[in-house]
């Protein structure tokens, strides 16, 4: 987590921080700061908050320099306070740097310095480097660094400026991502190529254990405590991304209303003359795709939910045994590999650090990787053997919205064409289920027409101190997801259960001042979730039943009702997905939430 920028060169370096920063944000933004030298003097400012607290900050300063760097926190270590925001400093504040990544062996360090006499201004992690590269600069701040790294255990990427040397600034990384940005009299790094973009088009990616020195005239490479390196730049083909509200008031509602033109793009991208699946970037041919044994997807949060719906799918059209792991689990178990097994991760960044570890070690241990992001670039695209994409363009809100609506369609395409290279479904029906799913940008926009009405139901159940969402079948993860969307950005507690659950443990919460959202469009476990909601019903529960459009028995049942037009059974959660999204966003801005950015997240999670 967190974001790193620096910048070497002559333009106004408070603002180029600031806008890096701004960009960065998605990585955390419980606190912010930058260090700049200027005459040969080493400054830094920090502030608790949201980068525009920064900015308030720095408003009526007049900062120069033509050396600086900046971070945007999300805490590890010590509460999200100006005190523990970076960057840190060393003991004589001569050495300032920002870190993104957590130091494992930082308290046994810590206690070691302390010994000698080291005084510490904060609880993190970081300000531990601060010191040990300050205490090692009679040797040059190259050295410096590189004397204080072979003292770290964990992952880090970490830039670092020096008043004794105010022309550079020496990054390096191991395990979290640093990108340098080539211009013209001038160079950057950042923890992501997005912030860099707006300059220069030109970057290096810099690997694990590589450090470089940047200066707005040349930047030079080297391997950590080796020999100096030479590294190729690449010149990145997209433009910079935007990040424009565009008349709505928040980038969530801006992404949900995107789903429909989002999935339009994305079946364009998918789909060849209406009648075939194309994935272009999955280097795998026909033969290694039908000869796949097992597939073992990787994700976390939203994206695990996407894995779960997949799961249904590519076992019912291409009969492929799938399983679905949360990566901070199944990075910590034995990886028994037999026969075929692909690894499939699932990622909106590409940098989620879990996913992104399983896969390595997944690599390691001679699986095939594949992957679905959104992020070009990202580490999870660059790293795995082939990859789909999910074209939702930009997502800035922190809680997943037209990405994960993006996945659940790119992966019902993706199950048909394995079912399709199986022969387990005809040319015809294939044809005819890529004219259903053609549809659902409509039925998307129809959904998101009845906004105002499910407002009402928002303003109805905002204080609700928690809800339960209970679903069956494909509308299993479409119950976790909803229960994840709302608990995220409203902060009222909120469970997802399979509805045949209820009555192992779950039915115990049920009273009449909780509202039970029941998903319930039309599939083969319909009956089933009619039991589940009268049993719901009979212990007084206030439900709020999510329906097909045809169904005439479940409004009988539902206090209040929210109908999606009817569609084949998998396609449903794609079409559930979107009122759920209304109405946790509803909720959350009843409760005055700021749902873009909400407490203690952030967009990428870059940490374990
Ligand atoms: C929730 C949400 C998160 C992410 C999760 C994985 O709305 O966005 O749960 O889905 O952090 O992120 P990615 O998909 O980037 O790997």
């Amino acid at each position: 987590m967190c974001g790193i920028i620096g910048y070497a060169g002559p333009k106004n370096i408070e603002s180029i921080l600031l806008v890096g920063l701004e960009r960065l944000s998605y990585r955390g933004y419980d606190s912010s700061g930058i260090a700049i030298i200027s005459d040969g003097e080493l400054s830094y400012w920090k502030k608790t908050g949201k980068i525009r607290e920064l900015e308030k900050m720095l408003r009526n300063l007049s900062i120069k320099g033509s050396i600086g760097i900046g971070h945007t926190r999300w805490a590890t270590h010590g509460e999200p306070n100006e005190m523990n925001a970076h960057p840190h400093l060393g003991p004589n504040k001569k050495v300032a740097i920002v870190h993104n990544g957590i130091i494992e062996n930082f308290s046994v360090l810590k206690e070691e310095l302390i010994k000698n006499g080291h005084i510490f201004r904060s609880d993190t992690d970081t300000e531990i480097v601060a010191h040990l590269i300050e205490s090692y600069m009679d040797l040059g701040l190259v050295q410096a660094v590189e004397s204080a790294t072979t003292h770290l255990k964990g992952s880090y990427a970490i830039a670092a400026i020096a008043e004794a040397e105010p022309d550079k600034i020496v990054v390096c990384r191991h395990g979290s991502p640093l990108i340098i940005g080539l211009g013209k009299g001038e160079n950057l790094v950042s923890s992501d190529i997005n912030a860099i973009l707006p300059h220069t088009k030109q970057i290096v990616l810099l690997e694990d254990d590589e450090l470089a020195v940047i200066t707005p005239s040349k930047v030079t490479y080297k391997i950590i405590n080796g020999k100096a390196i030479t590294k190729k730049s690449q010149h990145i083909r997209w433009d910079a991304l935007t990040q424009e509200k565009s008349g709505y008031e928040t980038f969530m509602l801006k992404e949900i209303f995107e789903q429909p033109n989002v999935i339009r793009q994305l079946i364009s991208k998918m789909v060849v003359a209406d009648k075939q699946i194309k994935l272009k970037h999955i280097k795998l041919g026909q033969k290694d795709l039908a000869s796949i044994t097992r597939i073992i997807i990787q994700a976390c949060g939203t994206s695990w939910h996407a894995g779960l719906y997949t799961k249904y799918l590519m076992e019912n059209y291409a009969r492929i045994l799938t399983e679905v792991d949360i990566s901070s689990e199944f990075r910590y178990r034995q990886m028994l590999t037999h026969g075929n097994d692909v690894v499939l991760a699932l990622s909106q960044s590409g940098e989620t650090a879990d996913t992104l570890a399983c896969l390595r070690e997944a690599k390691s241990k001679y699986f095939k990787v594949l992957a679905l992001v959104n992020v070009k670039g990202s580490s999870i695209d660059r790293e795995s053997d082939g990859v789909m994409y999910s074209y939702a363009g930009q997502e800035v809100g922190v809680a997943s919205t037209k990405n994960y609506v993006a996945q659940l369609v790119a992966m019902y395409l993706f199950s048909l064409h394995m079912g399709r290279i199986k022969k387990l479904i005809s040319p015809q029906e294939l044809a005819e289920k890529i004219s259903e799913i053609k549809r659902i940008p409509d039925h998307i926009e129809h959904i998101l027409a009845q906004t105002d009405k499910i407002k009402a139901i928002a303003k109805k159940y905002a204080n609700s101190q928690e809800f339960l969402f209970i679903g069956r079948g494909v509308n299993y993860p479409s119950a976790l997801e909803g229960a994840l969307k709302l608990k995220e950005i409203s902060y009222i507690h909120a469970t997802g259960y399979p509805a045949g659950e209820l009555k192992h443990g779950p039915i115990a919460l049920i009273d009449s001042k909780l509202p039970v959202v029941c998903i319930a469009p039309k599939t083969h476990t319909y009956e089933k979730m009619l039991s589940n909601i009268q049993e719901v019903r009979s212990r007084k529960g206030r439900t709020i039943i999510v329906a097909s459009e045809s169904d005439t028995e479940l409004p009988k049942y539902a206090d209040d009702l929210i109908t999606i037009p009817d569609v084949s059974e998998d396609l449903t959660p794609i079409l559930v997905a979107v009122p759920l999204q209304i109405l946790a966003y509803e909720i959350a801005t009843q409760l005055g939430c700021d749902v873009d950015q909400p407490r203690n997240l952030a967009k990428s999670v870059t940490v374990e």
